[in-house]
């Protein structure tokens, strides 16, 4: 019998509406167009707005365009996994307040936190509950609203930033031409001191000094951040590709986490790949943390075919990282948008 792997059989992606540009932030802090542009590929940025308005918000969204693209009855879904380091609250977590939200009476939800390499790990979760064939229709989900953590007055942090997230459906195939196939994931607790939030955990709790000097906002050091991206990213993607025998041309898509163009470039560079198949919507959303991946399978939706070789890989604090391999399940441009 042939094995039971999980397929991707649709995605969609949600950005809030309000578009904080470069010019902006240069009104803010002491910036400009130039430098960021330059430094990170980033022109403009979505912010969630508006009293009571957390993550979920975004999730349920992505959730609902899935279900309609896809022609899912929420009752027929078997779990939601989050990925997210901004849920609306500790908890209870942010994948049951989506479920409860959007009708999926029958699943059970949790979050998952591994910072912007989230959503590729929690896709894993997701193909392993498929495979063990005890689920049916499982949605994975990657949202962040970064804006809530970061700190208007960091020029090093604010610029980089943005709102926004994705969700995909997984469900079972037998079909050797697509499905989940292969991934490495990676960890490095060392990193932690990299990038970061002082305060708001277990180990240093709120409190008025904690607020008065801005420990909850994230605290990146950029240059080795960088370095690890890249190195951790391309070393993955490389293994990865030799394990299942691709190459530059046997290879469709690489679609790497979205935090900076040039971390961007120079994985592709160095896993030696070229830069017309490599997905990036950085220009216009930024880094939306664990919202990146899903993000740019729905805006590439249209131009993947059934069949094609995707390597989707992500970097982020902790350090996390990895890279999975997956073949398509379905021609893009068939769907119906919904935007
Ligand atoms: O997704 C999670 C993982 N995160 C990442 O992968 C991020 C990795 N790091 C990066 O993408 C880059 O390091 C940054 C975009 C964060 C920073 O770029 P950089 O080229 O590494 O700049 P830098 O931190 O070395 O700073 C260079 C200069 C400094 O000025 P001096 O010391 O040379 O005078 C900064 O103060 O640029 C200055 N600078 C800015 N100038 C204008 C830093 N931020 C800004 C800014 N506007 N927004």
């Amino acid at each position: 019998m042939s094995k039971i792997r999980a397929a991707i059989t649709g995605v969609h992606g949600y950005v809030p509406d309000y578009v904080l540009t470069n010019e902006e932030l240069s009104t803010i802090v002491d910036t400009n167009d130039e430098w960021i542009t330059s430094r990170t590929g980033i022109k403009t940025r979505h912010i969630l707005k508006g009293e009571d308005q957390g993550t979920s918000v975004m999730v349920v969204e992505a959730l609902k365009g899935l279900l309609k693209k896809t022609d899912t009855n929420p009752e027929d879904i078997d779990l939601v996994i989050c990925a997210t380091v901004t849920g609306d609250a500790i908890f209870p977590d942010t994948a049951n307040i989506a479920t409860y939200k959007t009708g999926m009476v029958n699943a059970f939800g949790f979050d998952l936190n591994a910072a912007c390499s989230g959503f590729l790990y929690a896709l894993t979760v997701g193909a392993k509950m498929i495979e063990g064939g005890t689920h049916k229709k499982v949605i994975v989900a990657g949202a962040d609203k970064m804006s809530s953590i970061i700190d208007y007055t960091d020029r090093t942090t604010c610029v980089i930033f943005g709102d926004g997230g994705g969700a995909v459906l997984l469900e079972p195939t037998t079909d050797p031409d697509c499905g989940i196939i292969d991934y490495m994931h990676r960890g490095d607790g060392s990193g932690e001191k990299h990038l970061y939030l002082v305060a708001g955990g277990s180990r240093k709790p709120a409190t008025v000094d904690s607020v008065i000097a801005r420990e909850h906002f994230v605290t990146q050091n950029g240059r080795p951040v960088f370095k690890a991206a890249v190195t951790g990213m391309s070393d993955v993607v490389k293994k990865v590709m030799a394990h299942n025998n691709l190459d530059a041309e046997s290879l469709d898509w690489l679609v790497p986490h979205q935090a900076n163009f040039r971390i961007i470039q120079t994985v592709a560079k160095m896993a030696d790949f070229p830069l017309e198949k490599v997905m990036s919507n950085i220009e216009r959303y930024g880094n939306t943390t664990a919202g990146t991946l899903p993000l740019c399978l729905h805006d590439y939706e249209p131009q993947l075919k059934k069949g094609d070789n995707l390597i989707l890989t992500a970097f982020g604090g902790g350090f996390t990282w990895g890279a999975l391999y997956l073949k398509w399940a379905y021609d893009g441009d068939k769907v119906k948008r919904l935007d």
